[in-house]
């Protein structure tokens, strides 16, 4: 049994690696790099706990979450991150969002090497983002924010006041709704061929963000009469109603058998500290509203600038 399972394993990574395909259906998920991400995953035994994470939700007054020790995914950190990027009126602010993805792949590499793999792809796409920010920092054109070269840079002075001072949170990426307006005016934005844009990257994200969502809902939900599902199953019915959407025949085949592999639900008890299914519940229930106010902002966002189906 042992060794069918690993053998099995082995033919999903395979799979799954020459698939290349996860988030967008694209070149950029190399045999090489997918490989090594398996052996990482294997050899990942952390037991990191950060000491400054707890979550108050100030405008529902929910108690804070606490720490869950010996718990890598730590998920008062997940909705405190998701809380810091809720901007006025309806923006994200970027810095924290990216945040919210480190933690929601520690939450994927729990669950076993084979979504630990998908969690892969996601990590490059976070970086790419990432990446931009770091660039358009030392860049000259973007220190003055989005607008600067939209009209004449001569007289930027008081754009830039309206941006120094935040210190961190400077930029061009430093919202969805600034990158937007960013790249779009410099360009950068390719609407019919696929290019590493910021935009594009961040609608990759936002649609495994929308099956996280779901799929956490679905473990949130307990029915009053009859048996809870299993994990596997709702995760797997989570991704055929969102992701597998955007994906070809061959991905989605293997991501369904990646599925199997998942841990039953008290393996979830376990990941956030709680003894039962109503516990869990309640707990999953604010991640899922915490995640739903960002995915509807950046959903408007993307949507008002016809930016769902970038390729
Ligand atoms: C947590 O941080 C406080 C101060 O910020 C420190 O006194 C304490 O030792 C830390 N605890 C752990 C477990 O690191
Ligand atoms: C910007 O304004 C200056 C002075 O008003 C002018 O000399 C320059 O040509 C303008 N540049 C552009 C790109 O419009
Ligand atoms: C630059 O913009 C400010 C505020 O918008 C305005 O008061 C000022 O006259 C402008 N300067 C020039 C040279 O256009
Ligand atoms: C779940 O656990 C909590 C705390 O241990 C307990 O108070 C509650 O009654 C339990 N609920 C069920 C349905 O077992
Ligand atoms: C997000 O939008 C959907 C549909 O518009 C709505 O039903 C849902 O309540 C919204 N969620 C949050 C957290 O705002």
């Amino acid at each position: 049994m042992g060794v069918k399972r690993k053998a099995a394993a082995a033919i999903l990574v395979l799979l799954l690696c020459l698939g290349s395909l996860w988030i967008q259906g694209g070149l950029d998920y190399h045999l090489h790099s997918c490989l090594k991400g398996y052996n990482h995953i294997n050899k990942y035994q952390l037991h990191q706990l950060s000491n400054s994470s707890e979550a108050g939700d100030e405008t529902t007054g929910l108690p804070v979450l606490s720490l869950c020790p010996g718990q890598k995914f730590q998920v008062s950190l997940l909705v405190s991150h998701l809380l810091a990027a809720r901007a006025y009126p309806s923006d994200v602010l970027l810095q924290p969002y990216l945040s919210s993805w480190d933690e929601l792949v520690k939450f994927m590499e729990s669950l076993g090497p084979m979504v630990g793999l998908i969690s892969k792809e996601i990590e490059t796409k976070t970086s790419i983002i990432r990446q931009l920010a770091l660039l358009s920092e030392k860049s000259p054109d973007a220190e003055f924010g989005p607008d600067a070269h939209l009209g004449n840079s001569t007289n930027s002075t008081a754009q830039k006041k309206n941006v120094v001072g935040v210190s961190q949170d400077t930029g061009a990426y430093r919202s969805v709704r600034i990158m937007i307006r960013t790249e779009l005016s410099q360009g950068l934005v390719d609407f019919n061929h696929q290019t590493d844009s910021g935009c594009r990257t961040l609608l990759r994200l936002h649609r495994a963000l929308l099956w996280l969502k779901l799929f956490l809902h679905k473990l949130a939900d307990t029915p009053t009469t009859g048996r809870l599902r299993s994990p596997s199953d709702l995760c797997r019915e989570a991704y055929q109603s969102t992701l597998a959407h955007h994906h070809t025949w061959f991905v989605r085949r293997a991501a369904e058998l990646a599925f199997i592999a998942l841990p039953e639900r008290v393996f979830f008890y376990r990941l956030v500290c709680v003894q039962n299914q109503t516990e869990l519940s309640v707990v999953l229930t604010r991640v899922v509203n915490a995640i739903g106010e960002i995915y509807n902002r950046t959903q408007k966002a993307l949507e008002e600038n016809g930016m769902l189906d970038l390729p």
